[in-house]
């Protein structure tokens, strides 16, 4: 098992998880139970992953068994971009949970602070980017004009239902945070970014932990990531795993680079949910706080790597696929 926090309402969330995008779903269901065996007790979903039902699976495989129950485990999906409408935002979260068959969420994140034009369950699930098989063609996505603020108090009526205990945003720049701090009711009690050590967002990192909110980091290997999906930046990004610097560091400690990336942000005080689709690199992306304690001199070096690299860049599909933008 992995430390944990306490979140500003209270619950108690591992600072480390299994995040499952790209888990592909003939073998999710499977990793997810082993995963529980080797003592995760935090999966980062999202609807968006298509792989929910196996995510769901694996839990439930895990509680029949008697290994975990319920209340051990730190359930997280996020809320997609189609569904920000507030008639849409329940509906949205009742799917996740009959497909998970679970009766409640322990997090529920805004995926992106953008909204898309809605599509219903019964034309395609999950939707993805595109409206329909004509956008898709000429690569245009559709937007849907409401406020995230407006998504935002949907959201904490699911709180008050009781179907999530907690809820979040994700892949919010700094001013978005603050005004969902201004006008929110429930304060969100994690902020999930994209956050490695060529990307490591200082500032609005040092705003959350000043207001209370967890920061959450997705994509934790930095490009590794986005190599996976072919992305042009990504593929030419020398990888953090050969960097001399994070080598070395794990040299002196021996232990593997993915266990310094991993470290580095949880001795800092943020969350980290690393995806594999390999049984083998579960547990050692889990016991990283029992493999190694950094020194200020090592966070020092690893944090000095910042680029700004953004791999995940909402503005890449605003501006060049929004026809409202042209
Ligand atoms: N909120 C958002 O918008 C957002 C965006 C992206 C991701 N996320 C969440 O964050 C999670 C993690 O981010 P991510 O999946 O993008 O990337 P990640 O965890 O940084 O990297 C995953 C990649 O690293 C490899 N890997 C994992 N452990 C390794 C190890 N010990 N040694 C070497 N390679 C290793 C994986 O390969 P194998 O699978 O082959 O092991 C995969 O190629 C996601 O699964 C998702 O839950 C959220």
């Amino acid at each position: 098992m992995s430390e944990t926090v306490t979140l500003n309402n209270g619950l108690t969330m591992p600072l480390v998880g299994l995040g499952c995008w790209k888990i592909s779903p003939d073998i999710c269901a499977e990793q997810v139970y082993e995963a529980i065996k080797l003592g995760y007790r935090l999966f980062d979903g999202a609807c968006d992953y298509g792989n929910e039902k196996q995510v769901g699976d694996g839990i439930r495989r895990a509680i029949d068994e008697g290994i975990v129950k319920r209340e051990d485990l730190f359930v997280v999906s996020k809320l997609w971009n189609t569904y920000h409408d507030p008639k849409h935002v329940k509906l949205a979260l009742q799917r996740t949970l009959d497909d998970m068959k679970l009766e409640y969420l322990d997090l529920y994140y805004i995926h992106f602070p953008l909204a898309f034009k809605f599509v219903p369950f019964e034309e395609r699930y999950p939707p993805g980017f595109y409206t329909g098989a004509e956008d898709a063609k000429k690569g245009i996505l559709t937007e849907e004009k409401v406020a995230l603020i407006d998504t935002y108090r949907a959201m904490e009526e699911l709180v008050d239902e009781g179907l999530t205990k907690s809820i979040g945003i994700s892949n919010y720049a700094g001013a978005l945070v603050q005004d969902t701090l201004r006008g929110c009711r429930i304060k969100p009690v994690c902020l999930q970014i994209e956050h490695h050590p060529y990307l490591t967002q200082e500032k609005l990192v040092e705003y959350c932990k000043l207001n209370g909110i967890q920061v959450v980091a997705y994509s934790s290997f930095g490009p590794q990531s986005f190599v996976d999906i072919d992305q042009k930046l990504a593929k030419h990004t020398p990888p953090l795993f050969d960097h001399p610097v994070i080598k070395k560091i794990a040299q002196e400690h021996k232990v593997t680079t993915s266990q310094v990336i991993l470290r580095w942000a949880t001795q800092r005080g943020i969350a980290v949910i690393p995806k594999s689709a390999h049984k083998g690199r579960l547990l050692g992306n889990l016991q990283i706080d029992q493999a190694v304690t950094l020194t200020p001199k090592d966070l020092e070096e690893i944090s000095s790597l910042n680029k700004n690299l953004r791999f995940n860049d909402t503005w890449d599909w605003t501006i060049s696929k929004f026809p409202s933008f042209h």
